[in-house]
């Protein structure tokens, strides 16, 4: 059965007493928690993890197709604004992809308004708190589910 592969990218380990003013008060662990609870209701496979470090993130998508991983649902943080390296990583994958952000990039500072990820991604879910991963994991489930349908 294929999964659906959750990536947390850099200090989002922090959340929940990082800039509670704009990412909130609720922990990765709880937004973990929900994640796990709503691919058990919809009968999905899930794995999450989190890494603060771009060339790690980079072999975890270039190892996700071996691993069985049908759709991937990503909040790359900061470098959503920097990273070729990963943006190049989707692509090569081929596996649909969705990113999520916690923010609304496009209302913060200008470096953020770009994302080098979106070019390369089914979609991207921004500005809903940790909502935005609640409907960005829905988006994957129905990516991955026309996938094996
Ligand atoms: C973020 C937005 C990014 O600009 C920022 O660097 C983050 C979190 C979000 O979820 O709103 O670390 O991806």
């Amino acid at each position: 059965m294929s999964k659906i592969l959750v990536i947390h990218g850099p200090n989002l380990n922090l959340l929940g007493t990082r800039e509670t003013g704009v990412y909130g008060k609720t922990t990765i662990d709880e937004i973990n928690e929900e994640l796990r609870g709503e691919a058990k209701k919809r009968n999905v496979e899930i794995e999450i993890t989190q890494s603060n470090h771009e060339g790690e993130i980079v072999d975890i998508i270039g190892k996700a197709k071996s691993g069985g991983v049908g759709s991937i649902l990503i909040n790359p943080a900061a470098y959503t604004h920097t990273s070729v390296a990963i943006r190049d990583a989707i692509a090569a994958c081929e596996i649909p992809t969705v990113e999520a952000h916690l923010s609304n990039i496009y209302s913060r500072e200008e470096f953020r308004h770009t994302s080098l990820i979106a070019p390369v991604v089914r979609g991207q879910v921004t500005g809903f708190g940790k909502t935005s991963y609640i409907l960005g994991l829905e988006a994957a489930i129905g990516l991955l589910k026309r996938k094996n349908g």
